[in-house]
């Protein structure tokens, strides 16, 4: 089957979160399985641009309302991703440093999203599926569907997975000249709540719509920003399939980013070799564990609770453990933790700011990993760090909940907890302290957890099987009764 991927994000090219991993690692293992897997997203001024050779596949010109454009489509020369990668570079919009951040964010994707499928209208062959990812892409599904200009485009079946529903995109009916001339009865498609709704109109109008964990599409007909009776109606067409992670990038014993590797035989030495050197790096003290958080310093990762968390731990368990922050993100969330390292004692250190060279050290070398969502559609961090030997320290929601066993459970190996609160996470740091005093318990708990199996192998088998059905399932074409 030939799978066309639509993404803001594939990692290497350009990354801000999982998606990027996500979008990076999908088509690769779609390819082995002996599929055509290909990655369309839009051309940012980046490293993996500049380094990279680009032959030009494609030069067209369209618009959004009164604004015409050129676009020009350009496709990476030796496919060494492991799946043929397009960028959509479109002058003045798309080639900015910066993923998402800036004032025109709108414009930006509805001209990307145009292009793509201005772009794919003149193909001489259609895809068998058009797999969108998120809000940026959601209008495409609509676009296909409703758009006179593109209605030869029609039948080709669209899936949207949703990473995160908190993001849905929402823009002003007086936004709605950015979309192709369209069918106006169909303006229910667009709509969610009075505003046009890419995430909404991408449910609505795509084929089959994924999350990305079970419990996660579960959690969202109970809450998900607005579009919990969405979810509630559409749910016939809705399945949840749990991310994997990219065995070939995360594993400690091949990491391009480590010096130390390790397998689960030399787990022990190789992981005090990176705690050393962050402990060396950050001022840490390698006696003690070593309790680390990566990711996005906002609400939905319960980044701002950490400050207090961290303090009220120092306070009520005693300075036993080290804590090592990774992030960016809010800026009162990165002051209030950057604030906390004068009160430091050689235990605490922050780094602010993205850098996947040390995220990669800190999975290596950290005992504990915390993850306090307040929501998390699946959540790779847990995943890295258990195959990195570091114990997943999770509030259970979405993914987390399914990929993460209590180690007080049979064969369990994280540590667990109901709510992104204060006080359960300080109980679950306390627990975590108490298990690190346990060298043997926590030796086991490491060789369990690192050979367990997050590997795309069956994630990517249940995409293919829900293309297929959208194939068998293609609706009837009226046909004129026999004479
Ligand atoms: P989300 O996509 O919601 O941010 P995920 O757990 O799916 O959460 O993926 C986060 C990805 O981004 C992981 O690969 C993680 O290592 C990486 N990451 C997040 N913040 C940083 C950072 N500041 N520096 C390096 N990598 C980061
Ligand atoms: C989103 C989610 C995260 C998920 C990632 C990849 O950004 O917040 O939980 O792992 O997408 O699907």
């Amino acid at each position: 089957m030939e799978i066309i991927h639509v993404s803001a994000e594939c990692y290497p090219v350009a990354k801000a979160g999982g998606l990027g991993d996500v979008v990076g690692a999908l088509p690769k293992y779609q390819n082995e399985l002996g599929h055509i897997a290909k990655v369309v997203m839009p051309m940012y001024k980046t490293k993996f641009l500049m380094n990279n050779a680009w032959d030009v596949v494609h030069k067209g010109r369209t618009n959004i309302g009164d604004y015409w454009f050129d676009y020009t489509i350009i496709k990476e020369q030796t496919n060494k991703l492991g799946f043929d990668l397009y960028l959509v570079d479109i002058n003045g919009l798309l080639d900015r440093e910066k993923v998402y951040g800036y004032d025109d964010d709108t414009e930006r994707f509805a001209a990307f999203q145009v292009s793509v499928v201005d772009w794919i209208s003149v193909w001489a062959h259609k895809p068998d599926v058009i797999h969108v990812h998120d809000h940026h892409t959601g209008l495409i599904p609509f676009i296909i569907k409703h758009c006179y200009k593109y209605q030869h485009l029609h039948d080709i079946p669209t899936v949207l997975t949703i990473h995160n529903a908190q993001y849905q995109g929402a823009m002003g009916w007086d936004k709605s000249y950015l979309l192709p001339p369209w069918d106006s009865w169909k303006w229910g498609m667009l709509d969610w709540k009075g505003a046009i709704n890419p995430l909404a109109s991408g449910i609505k109008c795509a084929w089959k719509v994924t999350t990305v964990s079970k419990s996660y599409l579960e959690e969202m007909r109970q809450s998900s920003n607005g579009l919990e009776d969405l979810f509630e109606y559409e749910r016939g067409k809705c399945s949840g399939i749990l991310n994997g992670i990219d065995v070939d990038v995360w594993d400690p014993a091949t990491d391009s980013y480590l010096e130390d590797h390790f397998s689960v035989e030399t787990v022990a030495e190789g992981k005090s070799r990176s705690k050393k050197k962050l402990c060396d790096t950050f001022s840490l003290d390698i006696h003690k564990p070593l309790i680390v958080f990566i990711g996005r310093l906002v609400g939905e990762k319960g980044a701002d609770i950490l400050p207090a968390a961290i303090s009220d731990s120092f306070y009520y368990i005693g300075r036993k453990m080290n804590f090592l922050i990774l992030g960016s993100g809010f800026p009162e969330v990165e002051a209030q933790l950057s604030a906390l390292q004068r009160l430091a004692q050689n235990d605490y250190n922050v780094y602010v700011g993205y850098n996947e060279a040390l995220s990669h050290l800190m999975y290596a070398g950290a005992d504990f990993l915390l993850m306090p969502s307040r929501v998390e559609p699946c959540g790779l961090n847990q995943m890295y760090s258990m195959r990195y030997g570091t114990v997943p320290m999770v509030r259970r929601t979405g993914g987390l909940r399914d990929t993460v066993v209590d180690y007080g459970e049979e064969n369990g190996y994280g540590i667990v907890y109901n709510w992104a609160a204060i006080g359960d996470i300080t109980q679950g740091i306390w627990r975590a302290v108490d298990l690190y005093s346990d060298e043997e318990k926590m030796a086991e708990i490491r060789g369990r957890m690192m050979q367990l199996d997050f590997s795309w192998q069956s994630s990517v088998q249940q995409y293919i099987s829900l293309y297929q059905d959208l194939q068998y399932k293609e609706e009837p074409v009226a046909k004129s009764l026999p004479e």
